[in-house]
């Protein structure tokens, strides 16, 4: 029988890997969820575009740039509809190197603890940096006239829609006010000197650095400045660290942390959880990054279960809202090996030692200690 044209198209769009490299790790088609195998992220601080994560909750709209357009209402005092071409020649025009991270990731290493029902396993890659262009929020923001009244927040909806949310509707997500007028919050069209591939939110989306990743809504069309959080199922649900006996899908709105900065955190790229390496000099690599407007200080390698530490070489983050890269170069004995890395922050803070006591029901913001084991031959 032959298909129609909806299911070869349907059939067409599941296969897509929308410009990412063959061996992206991908967790699902439709929406496009994929993180790159954790070596090909060590050692360069920015990812590649066709090395960076894709994580979505609903199909990617299409929208051409001359169709685009922005509007900014709620308690502005001259709202106002942009067009691309407005966007990006009417604004002073700003770069900003960010790293971006899903909540989720690392989600494995809670799934170990204890099972997390719908929920991806995200492994090591959920996390990638980017050289972001565009403009300041706070400028477009500024041209609209917002109010400057205390504790208002900024509203971004995209036309995408998530069959996951309850009830199904597209996606949106807001930040505080305080935080979408910082200099380093963009709305941008560019992603390392490339035009926004649609994947990642083109024509224009927004980035929000020092922030989990689902803040930095993508294809964004409305902005609204106003009183409340966002009730979009993603800002008022989901993205919320619940107690650990808390039912997910029963627990009311607004319930739980909603999660905003990132913390301290930082993980093992190089060897890879299981990877046979040869014993001897063996060059433990990875990243940190530090909780929104603070830096990495130190990171501490264990390869004796966290009996004895040495110190990492830590490479000077690209900004404030990077990764910052590290690497030791150890000796390994033939056996089992099991490595540990932790970072400390500027507050003089390091991370928590175990994901059991992190463990939430939807999985997220694991900032344990990162630990892989590998076999020296
Ligand atoms: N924006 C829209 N419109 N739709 C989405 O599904 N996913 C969010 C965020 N912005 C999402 C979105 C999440 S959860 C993350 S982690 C980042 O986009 C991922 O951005 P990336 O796919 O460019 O890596």
């Amino acid at each position: 029988m032959t298909k129609s044209t909806d299911e070869l198209d349907a059939v067409h769009r599941s296969n897509q890997m929308w410009g990412k490299r063959p061996d992206m790790i991908v967790r699902g088609r439709l929406p496009f969820n994929a993180e790159p195998p954790p070596s090909v992220l060590a050692g360069n601080e920015i990812t590649a575009v066709d090395t960076f994560y894709a994580r979505n909750h609903g199909p990617f709209p299409d929208i051409p740039a001359d169709q685009w357009r922005l509007s900014i209402d709620g308690r502005v005092d001259k709202p106002l509809t942009l067009t691309y071409d407005e966007l990006t020649t009417d604004f002073e025009q700003h770069s900003v190197v960010a790293t971006l991270a899903c909540a989720g990731n690392r989600r494995a290493e809670l799934l170990a603890v204890r099972p997390i029902p719908g929920k991806d396993p995200w492994e090591h890659g959920a996390i990638s940096t980017a050289e972001w262009r565009g403009v300041r929020l706070a400028d477009v923001l500024a041209a609209a006239g917002v109010r400057r009244e205390d504790g208002l927040h900024v509203e971004f909806l995209a036309p995408d829609v998530a069959q996951e949310a309850r009830p199904v509707q597209s996606y949106g997500s807001s930040i505080p006010l305080s935080k979408a007028m910082s200099e380093e919050v963009l709305l941008a069209w560019q992603m390392n000197g490339q035009p926004l591939p649609r994947a990642h939110g083109g024509p224009v989306r927004v980035v929000v650095p020092g922030y989990i990743g689902a803040r930095s809504v993508k294809w964004v069309t409305t902005i609204t400045v106003q009183p409340a959080p966002s009730e979009n199922y993603f800002q008022a649900l989901d993205y919320r660290i619940l107690p650990p006996e808390a039912d997910a899908d029963t627990i009311p709105e607004g319930e739980g942390i909603s999660l905003s900065s990132l913390p301290l955190n930082c993980d093992i790229l190089v060897p890879t959880d299981g990877e046979p390496v040869t014993a001897g000099a063996l060059t433990v690599r990875g990243w940190a990054i530090a909780g929104d407007g603070h830096s990495v200080e130190r990171v501490d390698v264990s390869i004796d279960g966290g009996h004895s530490w040495r110190q990492a070489d830590l490479r000077p983050a690209a900004s404030p809202w990077a990764w910052s890269l590290w690497s030791l170069t150890v000796d390994v004995e033939p056996g089992p090996l099991s490595i540990t890395a932790r970072a400390w922050e500027d507050t003089g803070v390091t991370q928590p030692e175990s994901p059991a006591s992190l463990w939430n029901p939807r999985g997220y913001g694991n900032n344990a200690w990162a630990h892989i084991t590998a076999s020296a031959i």
